[in-house]
């Protein structure tokens, strides 16, 4: 069993790596599991579970497959689950008559086996006496569960999970003193990567939570206080709140909270407030979140520009300053030689369009690894080298353990080589924030719909901030060209408007003649291609249409064998260094029947409309500044073809907004 090889080769850290990877396979395929997850706990004076279902409720843009909730009431535990979305849940509780003010709640994404109701969360011990919710992965669990079972105990489940209950159970039934204590002996028997939230039937004013590496937030109430994975669900009932640190555990009672370490050390930590307002967690009259956000995306980037750019800074003046005040240390920018990007999926596509800024801006080698595949062949160590992570959520599991890798391989190093670490993202309070040593906040606002539409044009406009700032302290561009570049990024928010006011209703009719296509290919070249990239990846999520992007000269060295009259081509064909080859490149894919589809500028419509079938026009803009108006037309694509299809755009099947498993 592999258990057991881990625990002989404890020694050797990268024998333990990859069985923990064999762990999480064999396990990943022999049995229904819960990964990405998501936690709510609520002690205080009102009723429990309705507080718990809503906070269900706006977790569900996380990805979930089932749910449950379990209170106590007169001396028991009541737990309640469903399988499927939460009306189910919700509709077996309107016949549940108790009242608790003390409760947990989950809603659980499968990755493997089948979402069904006796695998949903919270789990009980075989007595029935403590319940348990669970966010991530014990990977020990067959060992404790063997164990367990030894000893008499059932199961009723096939998740990692069940082990949970019974062994605080046991540790309660044995020397520990409260459920504080016997979560505490607890915690040291679990390998893996976990948040829990514990009640007990005998300890009916206590709540316990522990974080390990799944995120944990506390909420504080007036005599009433809250656990959630996500600070979303504690919005509407408040905004002063604390995110628990890996290694740290809590006892919320109705008089207060206590924070310890797994050691049992109490902490003294503070609340923050959040600035959020629970309306960014609405709908707002739109159809659909994604819709909303990206309506919200010229707000977004004006609050990008409003923050980052140095209003003082005026390029004729001279000024010996930055124009950019990211606020980062001057350790981040000293002596570089190299910068590496390490992301998934759609933050991936904005690093690559952050490459191509930095590369051309500030003159700096950079590379851009997915964080999946960097995370087991990292590239050569190169000194004075600046790490940046990039993930809008700050969990995606990939994202981080790329970054930790980096950091202990270059542990113990001389100087030059030591890690720095840059975070890019949306969530100044994740796991991210709290692994890097300083981050670049995109400040999107909560972002509900699972497909990224502001957060990616927010971290792009990250990258346009970073790229300025090191081209003025490197001195690769003249003050005059960096304030060109500037005026070109005050315009983007009206730019996207525009585009919204005048490309919407057209592309909502256009999706209808795509209802039914089955492939489409995008294409795109130079700082344009991640954004073809992007297309495909925002239409594949939300239409399950079948979409590729590749660079524009690669199609004549096969892709172009796939065309024919069925599979449309989108071409983004913005004007600049590569307008004509790309030109010439869609003309190839017309000669071979392809609908061709083009994204260009409107100064360039006339022309174009003799190449292209279907012209998606954006204001014109410099080459550099277009990415991030070309995308834009392909979110809307994108989305209108979903919404014309019936399908549910803001939680696709089979995805999670948080991907916090490997
Ligand atoms: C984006 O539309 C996708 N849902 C997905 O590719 C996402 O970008 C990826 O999982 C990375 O997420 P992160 O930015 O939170 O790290």
């Amino acid at each position: 069993m592999w258990v057991k090889t881990i625990n002989k080769y404890k020694h050797s850290r990268r024998i333990r790596e990859i069985t923990l990877q064999l762990i999480t396979i064999e396990h990943s395929l022999t049995i229904g599991n819960s990964y990405m997850c998501g936690i709510v706990g609520y002690i205080g004076t009102q009723t429990a579970t309705e507080i718990l279902v809503s906070g269900l409720e706006r977790l569900a843009y996380r990805g979930y497959d089932s749910a449950g909730v379990a209170t106590i009431s007169e001396g028991k535990l009541n737990c309640v689950r469903a399988k499927g979305k939460l009306y189910n849940l919700r509709e077996k509780l309107e016949r549940d008559v108790t009242q608790s003010q003390i409760g947990i709640g989950h809603t659980r994404w499968a990755t493997h086996g089948k979402p069904e109701e006796h695998n949903a969360h919270p789990h009980l011990d075989q007595a029935m006496g403590v319940a348990v919710v669970q966010n991530g992965i014990i990977e020990n669990y067959r060992e404790l569960r063997e164990e367990l079972i030894s000893k008499g105990y059932e199961f009723r489940s096939e998740t990692d999970t069940e082990v949970i209950p019974n062994l605080i159970a046991e540790a309660l039934a044995n020397s520990a003193s409260s459920l504080l204590e016997a979560v505490r002996q607890v915690i040291p028997c679990l390998e893996g990567q976990f948040a829990i939230a514990v009640i007990s039937a005998d300890h009916p004013y206590e709540l316990v939570v522990a974080r390990q590496q799944a995120p944990l937030t506390l909420g504080f109430g007036q005599g009433e206080f809250f656990c959630a994975s996500d600070v979303t669900a504690l919005l509407p009932y408040t905004h002063a709140v604390l995110t628990l640190d890996k290694g740290e555990m809590a006892r919320l009672t109705p008089l207060g909270v206590e924070i310890y370490s797994f050691e049992g050390d109490r902490l003294t930590k503070f609340p923050r407030t959040l600035d959020w307002n629970p309306t960014q967690t609405e709908k707002q009259g739109f159809r659909h979140y994604m819709l909303k956000e990206i309506y919200e995306q010229p707000g977004v980037v004006r609050t990008c520009l409003e923050s980052y750019l140095n209003p003082n800074w005026h390029a004729d003046e001279n000024p010996d300053f930055s124009p950019v005040t990211l606020g980062l240390s001057p350790r981040i920018y000293e002596n570089l030689e190299q910068i590496q990007i390490l992301a998934c999926g759609t933050s991936w596509h904005a690093s690559l369009v952050g490459k191509y800024l930095l590369e051309q801006l500030a003159n700096i080698p950079t590379t851009v690894d997915y964080a999946s595949e960097f995370r087991y062949s990292p590239r050569p160590l190169i000194a004075n080298t600046l790490t940046i992570g990039v993930t809008q959520s700050g969990e995606t599991a990939d994202t981080l353990a790329a970054l930790e890798m980096e950091r202990d391989r270059r542990a113990n190093l001389e100087p030059k080589f030591q890690v720095r670490l840059l975070g890019i993202t949306n969530r100044p309070e994740s796991s991210l924030a709290q692994l890097v040593d300083q981050i670049v906040n995109t400040q999107a606002g909560i972002e509900i719909g699972v497909a990224a539409t502001k957060t990616f044009v927010a971290q792009v406009m990250g990258f346009y901030f970073l790229a300025l700032d090191l081209a003025y302290r490197r001195q690769t561009l003249s003050m005059e060209r960096i304030g060109e570049i500037i005026d070109g990024l005050r315009h983007i928010p009206t730019h996207i408007e525009k585009i919204l006011e005048t490309q919407e209703s057209y592309l909502e009719e256009l999706a209808h003649e795509f209802v039914e296509t089955q492939d489409f290919i995008f294409v795109g070249r130079g700082i344009n291609f991640p954004i073809a990239l992007e297309g495909a990846l925002k239409l594949k999520e939300i239409s399950y249409i079948h979409a590729e992007a590749y660079p524009a000269g690669e199609m004549k060295h096969g892709p172009i064998a796939l065309l024919d009259s069925k599979v449309p081509v989108v071409a983004v064909a913005m004007p600049g260094n590569v307008y004509e080859k790309v030109i010439s490149n869609a003309q190839e894919a017309k000669a071979r029947d392809a609908r061709l589809i083009g994204v260009t500028s409107a100064m360039n419509a006339q022309e174009a409309a003799h190449i292209f079938d279907d012209l998606l026009t954006v204001p014109e803009v410099e080459e550099l500044i277009s990415p991030i108006l070309a995308v834009i037309p392909l979110q809307l694509l994108a989305y209108h073809i979903a919404a014309r299809r019936g399908l549910d755009v803001d939680q696709p099947r089979n995805l999670a907004k948080s991907v916090t498993v490997e």
